[in-house]
């Protein structure tokens, strides 16, 4: 975008009554920019020799010190110094927009924005723009390439954006670019610790205030991970890519946004939008045909072992099986069926090499028409599964066609997979033959965008599992409902070591930041593999479904277990998955959270809280609900005796009271405990 000199006038009265210091000379500050509350401040200084850093205030206390920016290219001189400032423009923005689906139906978008323009003088007058977007909850920012004859292609083998995190620090953070990909659990180390991480990684400084690192709207760029490089500075760390620079883009193009959200408190930066708002808008028009809703499936029997995707004399994903589920699912209004393992390519190595997967032929006893139609008869729809096995050579061969064939039989969203080892993907060649590569590379970022957008013609939405991590695009691909992307229910059923009791309060605060997670909750049987207790009490695992959005949501457990404790059933039966409004009402990194949320649907509120492996008594002032109106609380609660450490997992209360907003109910959560509510109004 080029500004003209009218614009440059109006831009320096502007900069003046919003109180912005401008000047460029070296050593100096070239910009600033406040939060629309005036709580953080950004500061973008040009050092000796044009290198550019930029600081973060809060509060008037310096959150992030001078930190540098730029890059090193492979194909041209480097791109972190001689820079002088050619313009700046500061405005401002504040607009509400409606989600299709989400944690609440209408989001606030407002911040300030600083756009500086800069020009290397001594490389051809080469252009770069980086512009900062300061809202009440965290800073964004991105770099902008524009279009130019001195760089047409941009081979990018180092981001060398810094965070230089200035009050010492606890981090919450997992190690990136090994085995296990986004699956690992949770570790608590002080920031300097710090080694690989993944993002959202969320610090807590001395005095309590929490940031979580991220990005937003990442495409066609590799993803950041982080990386500790000195005392408590974090660089970017480009996912790396097989052929050389992680990223390579020709013409203009800008990078995904860094972000900081930044809050007083756990329970604040949950409430933070700010990754949503710095996405664009909705680019698919009416979404109607995606459908926020819970499903059952063929799938946690094939966790167990009790059943297998492979074919044979254990098949799961059997004719009769599957109407099974749609019996169940039907009377006991569950939208889908999930049914994994119906195609061929299962028997065999299929995990980290997916070479014999067909997305389009059935195994022999799984009669792929006949059951959607017989769903549909039913008000249930069939989840489609594409499991790829990481190889994404052969799943771009066949996803069209497979897409076609869901469309064309009325299934209307696919569950995909990547299961491989981080690093071994198998991508496609230019020239033809396949190589390896990270799933969140740049190519990677790429497949799963294709993969969502190729859907979206055919009016599919897409559930990713082993995806590459979530940066708020289902603003932009609303059809993009849900993905996996941290250790899920799966690794109670094999994990080794299973789920931490403090997995889930982990999660909230650090993977949930990104986006809605296909997290598989509610095993009330409580056990994996050959029995194996889960660190969890009954209780716990209906307030999941509170606790962890995503509008998608899988029952997880046996028919015969659902069918075993009716009690808890309800509460699941009954939870929704679409919210017109979201509070976290307590939070504590890692140890506890409740979270309120109100139905899109009907006047219903549901709260879900959950601990760690200590016991907790929490107020719960009920002032979210209705001043006038009176409501029945349906109460889910540990029992007397519950504890995840013995049998007595299993205790759960489940009775009635009549409340209004000025009930103050106490929460009493067991080790390793929750509680779930549905509150209706009377
Ligand atoms: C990994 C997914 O996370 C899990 O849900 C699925 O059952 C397996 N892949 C097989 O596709
Ligand atoms: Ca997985």
């Amino acid at each position: 975008m080029h500004i003209n000199s009218l614009q440059v006038r109006w831009i320096s009265a502007a900069c003046m009554m919003l109180g912005v210091v401008a000047s460029a000379s070296a050593g100096e500050v070239l910009g600033s920019v406040s939060s629309p509350d005036r709580s953080i401040s950004v500061e973008v200084q040009l050092e000796d020799g044009g290198r550019l850093a930029y600081s973060v205030q809060r509060r008037g206390k310096q959150l992030i010190a001078p930190s540098h920016l730029g890059f090193l290219l492979t194909n041209a001189p480097q791109l972190d110094n001689g820079f002088t400032l050619a313009r700046q423009a500061v405005s401002s923005h504040d607009d509400t927009w409606e989600q299709p689906w989400g944690e609440r139906r209408y989001v606030r978008n407002h911040y300030q924005e600083l756009r500086l323009e800069l020009v290397q003088k001594a490389l051809d007058n080469r252009r770069l723009a980086l512009v900062f977007r300061v809202f009440d909850d965290g800073v964004g920012f991105r770099y902008e390439f524009p279009d130019q004859q001195q760089l047409p292609v941009t081979q990018i083998s180092d981001e060398l954006t810094e965070f230089v995190v200035a009050p010492p620090s606890t981090a919450w953070w997992q190690e990136a670019g090994e085995k296990a990909a986004l699956e690992y659990a949770t570790r608590k180390t002080p920031l300097a610790e710090v080694g690989t991480a993944n993002t959202p990684l969320t610090i807590r400084t001395q005095d309590g205030t929490h940031i979580a690192f991220h990005e937003a709207a990442l495409v066609d760029y590799a993803s950041m991970w982080l990386r500790k490089v000195d005392g408590q500075t974090l660089r970017a760390h480009l996912t790396p890519s097989a052929f050389g620079p992680p990223v390579e883009r020709r013409g203009a193009f800008t990078t995904p946004w860094r972000t900081m959200q930044i809050a007083d408190d756990a329970a604040g930066l949950y409430m933070s939008d700010l990754v949503l708002n710095l996405n664009e808008p909705n680019k698919l028009g009416d979404v109607s045909w995606v459908k926020p809703s819970k499903f059952v499936g063929v799938w946690w029997e094939m966790h167990l072992e009790h059943s297998t995707w492979g074919s044979g004399a254990k098949h799961g994903a059997t004719t009769a099986n599957t109407r099974r589920y749609i019996d169940f699912a039907a009377h006991n209004g569950f939208r889908g069926v999930l049914v994994e393992g119906w195609n061929l390519g299962w028997d065999g190595n299929w995990s980290g090499s997916g070479s014999a997967f067909s997305f389009t032929q059935s195994y022999p006893d799984f009669d792929l028409p006949a059951l959607s139609a017989y769903a549909q008869q039913k008000g249930v729809r069939l989840i489609g599964h594409h499991e790829t096995g990481g190889n994404i050579a052969r799943y771009e061969q066949q996803m069209d066609a497979g897409y076609q064939l869901y469309a064309k039989l009325g299934v209307d969203s696919i569950k995909s997979g990547y299961v491989t080892d981080g690093g071994a993907a198998i991508f496609p060649s230019a020239g033809g033959g396949t190589h390896f590569g990270y799933t969140d590379s740049q190519e990677g970022v790429r497949h799963y965008l294709k993969a969502v957008t190729e859907a979206a013609r055919y009016k599919l939405a897409i559930d990713t599992h082993e995806p590459v991590k979530d940066t708020g695009l289902r603003r932009t691909y609303p059809n993009w409902i849900s993905r996996e992307g941290a250790r899920g229910m799966e690794y109670n059923a094999w994990g080794n070591p299973i789920n931490s009791v403090d997995h889930e309060v982990n999660l909230v605060f650090t993977r949930m930041l990104s986006g809605p997670m296909d997290y598989t909750p509610g095993i009330l049987s409580l056990e994996g593999v050959k029995g194996r207790p889960i660190n969890s009490t009954q209780a716990k695992q209906l307030a999941s479904f509170v606790v962890i959005y995503s509008p998608v949501v899988m029952a997880a457990d046996l028919i015969e277990n659902y069918e075993k404790y009716p009690g808890p059933f309800k509460f699941i039966k009954d939870v929704p998955t679409d919210w017109a409004d979201t509070r976290v009402l307590h939070g504590a990194l890692g140890e506890y959270v409740t979270i309120a949320r109100k139905d899109r649907r009907s006047e219903d509120w549901y709260v879900g809280s959950i601990t760690d492996g200590q016991a907790r008594t929490l107020p719960l002032s009920l002032n979210f609900l209705d001043a006038g109106k009176r409501y029945v609380a349906e109460i889910y609660r540990d029992g007397d005796q519950a504890d995840y450490r013995s049998s007595h997992r299993f205790d759960i209360v489940i009775e009635k009271q009549t409340v209004t907003a000025k009930t103050v109910l106490q929460l009493k959560l067991a080790p390793g405990g929750g509680q779930a509510i549905r509150f209706t109004p009377l």
